[in-house]
């Protein structure tokens, strides 16, 4: 049963234009400068965090507040950060990396941290050091001009937010710990972490990617779960960063394990702004798929965009990506759920990846120079010291499907990895008569 809320309130809210607003937890409609508040919840733990994102409390109207009251059990939301002997038990949050999407999940980290009783005010964010062509340390230009200068120019993170070059020192004090480093980073990053965080630290992936073992393919967030002894949670979804970092609004979806929804609400509380919506999902490995498969997909977009094949041919090739991705995921993952498609993290970010993003744009001009110039130093030229994770994701779901013998089932991953090693040319991506495998195969398998 959902329960309804309706209030006439001063505006709580802005989005332009004023449309309906709807998620799965509440809508939202805005008339003017006034607005028609309309909660509908399946329960009242949605309410919380959805509240405490809504402006400060000089905005917020009385019904505002005693709905607060009502979602948070009848009193106004205790200090929480205050256990029964009085000693200060508030969440403190680490960002462990500091590239463009690290820096702006510091950003909005920061903006909840300094407002929320639960969050400790300061929130540490670990840089991996680099000297600047000034001469300067990026970690003493962040902290002096409150900016990442060099991956995320132009924009304040909050002047809680802490650079801190020394790892160890950055996660010590921390029991939430956001790890958003590239992905062939993380597993060194771990062992460096081992027997130096704390006993209760809750953790959360926003890095795209899996690594390849022996075993099999290993998302990150089982990586980091199984080096540090910790549960992770994932946060994914149409997020192009520098979108983000000037407030455009957009939504995401964290990905929990069964019985971890109270920490996932937790992550919800601390990423949710108002141009921020975040959606908590019991689906680790579906979301962890999505984001990592689809910059894939994104590489054989950028391809057709190369080559000027037009916007039926993007779609297509759009609509085929999707297809292997849940295949794959729910071939690798049988828990898999086809819902968890149609949240942000699927096909809100496959379609933000193929418009937009940084391997979309190398692929383009991979495509463009007949595929004579390497991905790598395409990369090192167009980004910056940015990275791109497609190419390597690429190959390393090539040799997963290449182990388990289903090559042939998934003709579009395994063109792009061919593509971009050089053993087919890009106009390859739309090669399929040849290759067009039998689903009913795996349709049986992956329902
Ligand atoms: N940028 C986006 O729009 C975006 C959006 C969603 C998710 N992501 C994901 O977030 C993750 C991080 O991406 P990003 O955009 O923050 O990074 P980035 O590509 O902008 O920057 C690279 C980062 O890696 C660091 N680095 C370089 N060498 C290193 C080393 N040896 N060890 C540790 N760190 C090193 C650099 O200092 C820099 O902070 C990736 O998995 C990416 O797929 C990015």
């Amino acid at each position: 049963m959902h329960r309804c809320a309706l209030f006439l309130t001063k505006r709580v809210w802005q989005l332009r234009p004023f449309e309906p607003f709807q998620s799965p937890n509440f809508s939202l409609y805005s008339i003017s400068s006034f607005s028609l508040l309309i909660l509908s919840t399946p329960s009242s733990h949605f309410l919380s965090p959805f509240l405490h994102s809504l402006s400060p409390s000089s905005s917020m109207a009385p019904g505002i507040e005693a709905l607060q009251r009502s979602s948070n059990g009848g009193s106004v939301r205790p200090d929480s950060h205050l256990s029964d002997d009085g000693v200060s038990s508030k969440f403190k949050v680490t960002v462990v990396g500091s590239g463009n999407w690290g820096s702006v999940a510091a950003k909005l980290i920061a903006s909840n941290a300094a407002r929320l009783s639960c969050f400790h005010d300061e929130v540490r964010m670990w840089v991996y050091e680099e000297t600047l062509p000034t001469g300067e340390k990026l970690t003493d230009v962040i902290n002096r001009n409150n900016e990442n200068v060099k991956y995320l120019p132009g924009i304040k993170l909050g002047k809680n937010v802490i650079a801190d070059p020394d790892l160890e020192n950055a996660v010590k004090d921390a029991n939430m710990l956001v790890f958003v480093t590239p992905h062939q980073f993380v597993e060194g990053i771990c062992k460096r972490l081992v027997g130096k965080i704390r006993g209760d630290v809750e953790a959360i992936s926003l890095i795209k990617g899996m690594e390849v073992k022996k075993e099999g393919p290993c998302m990150i967030s089982s990586l980091i779960s199984q080096e540090l002894g910790i549960n992770c949670c994932v946060l994914m979804g149409a997020n192009i960063a520098n979108e983000i970092a000037v407030e455009k609004f957009s939504e995401a979806t964290v990905g929990y394990r069964e019985n971890m929804r109270e920490i996932a609400e937790k992550w919800v509380q601390l990423f949710t702004t108002p141009y921020f919506v975040v959606t908590p999902v019991q689906d680790v490995e579906g979301v962890e798929m999505c984001g990592t498969l689809k910059n894939v997909v994104a590489l054989a977009a950028g391809f057709v965009d190369g080559l000027e094949m037009g916007n039926n041919t993007k779609a297509a090739i759009m609509r085929i990506g999707l297809r292997e991705m849940r295949m794959i995921s729910k071939l690798l993952f049988s828990s898999v759920k086809d819902s968890t498609f149609f949240e942000s993290c699927g096909v809100a970010d496959l379609i933000t990846t193929c418009l937009g993003g940084r391997n979309r744009k190398v692929a383009a001009a991979f495509a463009m120079n007949g595929g004579k110039r390497s991905f790598d130093e395409l990369e090192a030229e167009m980004l910056q010291g940015q990275k791109l994770q497609g190419v390597s994701t690429a190959k390393e779901m090539y040799e997963v499907l290449n182990h388990r013998g289903w090559l042939e089932l998934f003709p579009l991953f395994a063109s792009v990895h061919e593509i971009c090693t050089g053993h087919l040319s890009p106009s390859a991506i739309v090669e399929y008569s040849e290759r067009k495998p039998n689903f009913s195969v795996i349709d049986g398998h992956a329902q």
